[in-house]
């Protein structure tokens, strides 16, 4: 029989990208994927592999824990890979409590779920709880996050994460439940919801719009191209030690400003225009609350232990990412004109 595998928030950005690796990697295993469809779910990201014969989405919202429970024992799952969740940090300085019950509640209810079916026979199973370095908190101008950094959780994002990595490891020493984790750094790529800074940029550029930068532009983000988070995720997965905790980052440390000025001139290439035409557009604004100096992300532990580093480059990963976004104009129109939200009925109600 094949294995039963939940991912979790898989029309989102990151998740998508895991799917469509998971499908198309373990024709043995089913692939179920969980998500309520909030504003940064989108199938159309998947619409490329949504109709493989290993390929199963269920719309449901983790925080309801019956529908979780009955899921589980519907499908009986011999693994998780819990992605889903609020990610934007602006958003949870505006609406922590959508953090709250998503990352945290949501999260303890996968928990009760697995180990509730799993509760006779823990072998071969794996829930897998994917995190964000934010849980760290802020670095000054030196040093590197490890696995052994003390949590300092800064945002009420960061610190609903925090809860849920803290949560995921008691149910391991409690329950004897067979979890693993990893910690990421900014991820970038395809099907990036335009909020956040890259394709908000690109977006921006493309109808010569400011381009937002908060105080000075001088806090430090480490870039990772998403399809190379997606392959740590499988590898982690998969090799990962059970209890134990994986940093994984892009070794590619940017501020702000230089990545948009960067950004800029690529796309001034793309669009034929005058070198310095962007960076016009650059407009310095009140900067966000409780903002994060600089993250940065020791990866020696995932190298050493699993054999996992980025294999591309950020000037290939960044050129394919622009390239993406201005050929997937479709993409971005459907998004801003919410067109997107009408991909389910539209393509799965009639199913
Ligand atoms: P995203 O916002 O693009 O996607 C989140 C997905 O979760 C969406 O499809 C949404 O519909 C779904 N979802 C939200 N609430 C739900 C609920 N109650 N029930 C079911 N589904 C729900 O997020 P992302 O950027 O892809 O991040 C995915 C995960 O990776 C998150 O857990 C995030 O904390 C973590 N992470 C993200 C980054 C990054 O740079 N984006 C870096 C490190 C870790
Ligand atoms: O570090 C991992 C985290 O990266 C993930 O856990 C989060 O889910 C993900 O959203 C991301 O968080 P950031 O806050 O770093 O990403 P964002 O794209 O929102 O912002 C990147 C940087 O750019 C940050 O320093 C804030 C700044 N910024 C962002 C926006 C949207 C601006 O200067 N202007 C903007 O308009």
């Amino acid at each position: 029989m094949k294995k039963k595998i939940l991912i979790t928030g898989g029309a989102g950005f990151i998740g998508s990208h895991v799917i469509r690796l998971f499908v198309n990697k373990y024709p043995e295993y089913q692939i179920v994927n969980l998500d309520t469809l909030t504003y940064a779910g989108n199938l159309e990201n998947l619409k490329d592999i949504d109709s493989k014969p290993n390929y199963t989405f269920v719309k449901g919202d983790i925080t309801n824990l019956e529908f979780v429970t009955e899921l589980f024992k519907d499908f009986q799952f011999d693994g998780v890979l819990h992605l889903a969740a609020e990610s934007h940090v602006d958003r949870s300085i505006s609406d922590p409590l959508a953090f709250i019950t998503t990352n945290i509640v949501g999260t303890v209810n996968l928990l009760n779920a697995a180990k509730e079916i799993w509760k006779d026979n823990m072998e071969d199973k794996r829930f897998y709880h994917i995190s964000t370095d934010e849980v760290y908190g802020s670095l000054g101008e030196i040093g590197k996050f490890l696995e052994t950094t003390p949590y300092d959780p800064r945002s009420p994002y960061s610190a609903s994460k925090a809860s849920s990595d803290h949560l995921v490891r008691a149910y391991f020493h409690t329950y004897n439940m067979p979890v693993v984790l990893s910690n990421c750094s900014n991820n970038y790529g395809s099907n990036q919801f335009p909020e956040k800074l890259i394709p908000l940029v690109i977006n921006n550029i493309k109808n010569s719009k400011p381009l937002p930068i908060y105080g000075k532009g001088e806090n430090v983000r480490d870039w990772l191209f998403v399809e190379d988070h997606a392959l740590a995720i499988d590898m982690i997965y998969h090799k990962g030690k059970t209890g134990e905790t994986y940093n994984i980052g892009g070794n590619n440390e940017w501020t702000n400003i230089d990545l948009v000025r960067k950004l800029c001139d690529i796309m001034d290439k793309k669009l034929n225009q005058e070198i310095g035409t962007s960076q016009k557009l650059i407009t310095f604004v009140k900067d966000r609350a409780g903002h994060d100096l600089r993250y940065a992300i020791d990866a020696t532990k995932i190298k050493n232990e699993l054999g996992w580093e980025p294999s591309i480059q950020f000037e290939e990963g960044f050129e394919q990412t622009i390239d993406w976004y201005l050929e997937n104009t479709n993409w971005l129109e459907n998004i801003l004109s919410g067109d997107y939200e009408k991909y389910y009925e539209q393509q799965y109600e009639k199913r």
